[in-house]
């Protein structure tokens, strides 16, 4: 459990611990008698989630749920049909069952809690069945006060009280910052777009729209000027909510969203610099949070050569049974990859040619690859050793995927990692020396989490796309 859960767990024990000994001891002292009925309530309440802003909703429905459970006593009581009592009673309850959903769900919205009504059902059951009709009424007061109360004091009071301490302590609570900051846009959208644009408009339409005693009256230059304002409100307000909900999605869904990032290493060496920078990369993906990563090492791993098959035969299953068919199910599940390669004369090494080529079974079959992301990791010998040509070349090879090609984002904003593994000018210096190089393959660990988990949290990886291979035909 992580700190901040802990304390708040803490917090909430402790405002319980106030909460319910001042209901449970001093119920009776505002004449009320059925002091667990409030417990129930408020429980109803806690297990909704403590929503406050649905709190009325709550209180109204349960005492709603009160009135629904002595109707059904008072009439399974008179015995109206003359059959036999189990049967009736079968028939009355389930009328009232079927009817309780309809009535929260449909049309009623200000009592629309179905789980607060069947508490104040239950409860009205508990308390009234068996006592004389006559004294239901003293205790109606009695049972409803508590439930309303259930609901505000213990439960509004000891989330409120909980949220006090914690503002008091200031934890930083990421979820109570984002619900507030919700609450705060949510009423400034709301102020906006009542008061401002929508009033005015409304007020626009009704002038505009109402037959016109003097139909030939021209239109003035103000009355174009106060629809123009009311346009330009009406902006504000479309932007504004554009806004509200590009904030809430990315700060909601860009920690939750869980991928999966793949990191592909084309050095021939198991133990060599490439894989280094590439372990380095995958680590600060990891670090996003949500992330799985998975190290593929290329080297000393059984690929052959794309056998060229027709483009129409493509497609599929590649027909070649070795590595791949390993690796061709993880690239489909992945919702990113890192390729890294040491630059040979410039250019990725052979193995990544290998792998690379026999990925055109993945394009042919509708672009399986389409909206992945991809990152590139480049490693030379020497200070400029290729490494940014090895990266565009790998760049343009997955370009032909659909795939979303990202740079080592905010590290340096440039044509991938680029490694310096020292190899020809000081074998000594190790490539964790090179902070520079690091930081790139940094970035573009956190590159390729940060837009996996933005394409991943849209929807958008699941777009497929038609491969026409007609395209240019004559
Ligand atoms: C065939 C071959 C070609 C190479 N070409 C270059 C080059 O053009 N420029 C360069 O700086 N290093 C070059 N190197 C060195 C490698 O890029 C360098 O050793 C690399 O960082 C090794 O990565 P590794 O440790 O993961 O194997 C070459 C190495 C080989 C084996």
């Amino acid at each position: 459990m992580k700190k901040n859960n802990i304390i708040k767990m803490l917090m909430l024990a402790l405002s319980v611990s106030i909460f319910v000994p001042i209901w449970g001891t001093f119920h009776a002292y505002i004449g009320i008698n059925n002091a667990w009925v409030a417990f129930v309530s408020a429980a109803v309440f806690f297990a909704a989630g403590h929503n406050i802003r649905e709190v009325v909703k709550v209180s109204l429905s349960h005492i709603l749920g009160m009135f629904w459970g002595l109707a059904v006593l008072y009439i399974i009581d008179a015995s109206l049909l003359n059959i036999n009592v189990i049967l009736y009673m079968f028939i009355v309850l389930a009328i009232f069952g079927f009817a309780s959903v309809l009535i929260t769900n449909i049309g009623i919205s200000l009592v629309s809690h179905t789980p607060s009504l069947f508490a104040g059902w239950a409860v009205a059951f508990a308390v009234f069945d068996g006592m004389p009709i006559s004294e239901w009424k003293g205790s109606c007061l009695d049972v409803g006060l508590a439930l309303v109360i259930g609901v505000w004091f213990v439960g509004v009071g000891i989330s409120q009280f909980q949220m006090l301490l914690i503002k008091v302590l200031k934890i930083d609570d990421e979820d109570t910052e984002l619900a507030e900051n919700r609450n705060e846009q949510e009423n400034i959208l709301h102020k906006n777009s009542k008061s401002k644009a929508e009033s005015k408009l409304d007020l626009y339409i009704a002038s505009y729209s109402k037959p016109n005693e003097n139909s030939q009256q021209e239109t003035t230059n103000a009355d174009i000027d106060e629809i123009k304002s009311g346009i330009a409100d009406l902006k504000h307000t479309i932007l504004d909510t554009q806004q509200f909900a590009n904030n809430l999605h990315s700060q909601q869904s860009i920690n939750d969203v869980k991928v999966k990032i793949l990191g592909i290493c084309g050095s021939p060496h198991k133990n060599g610099s490439t894989i280094n920078y590439l372990k380095r990369a995958l680590a600060a993906a990891e670090e996003m949070g949500n992330v799985e990563v998975e190290l593929i090492e290329l080297a000393g791993k059984d690929i052959k050569p794309c056998l060229g098959c027709k483009s129409d035969k493509c497609g599929g299953t590649c027909r070649i049974n070795d590595y791949m068919q390993e690796l061709y199910p993880k690239l489909r599940e992945c919702d990113g990859m890192i390729l890294a390669s040491p630059s040979y004369f410039g250019t990725f090494t052979g193995q990544l040619k290998l792998f690379l080529d026999r990925l055109r079974v993945m394009r042919h079959s509708n672009f399986e690859l389409g909206n992945k992301v991809v990152g590139t990791l480049a490693v030379a010998g020497r200070r400029h050793g290729g490494q940014e040509i090895t990266n565009i070349d790998l760049i343009q090879s997955m370009m032909r995927h659909n795939t979303i090609i990202v740079n080592d984002g905010t590290a340096v904003c440039q044509l991938g990692a680029t490694g310096w593994s020292h190899t020809f000018d000081d074998p000594t210096i190790k490539s964790e020396d090179d902070d520079y190089g690091m930081q790139t393959a940094v970035g573009v660990g956190k590159r390729v989490a940060e837009i996996a988990k933005v394409i991943k949290g849209s929807g958008l990886q699941n777009v497929t796309y038609q491969y026409n291979q007609k395209i240019g035909k004559r």
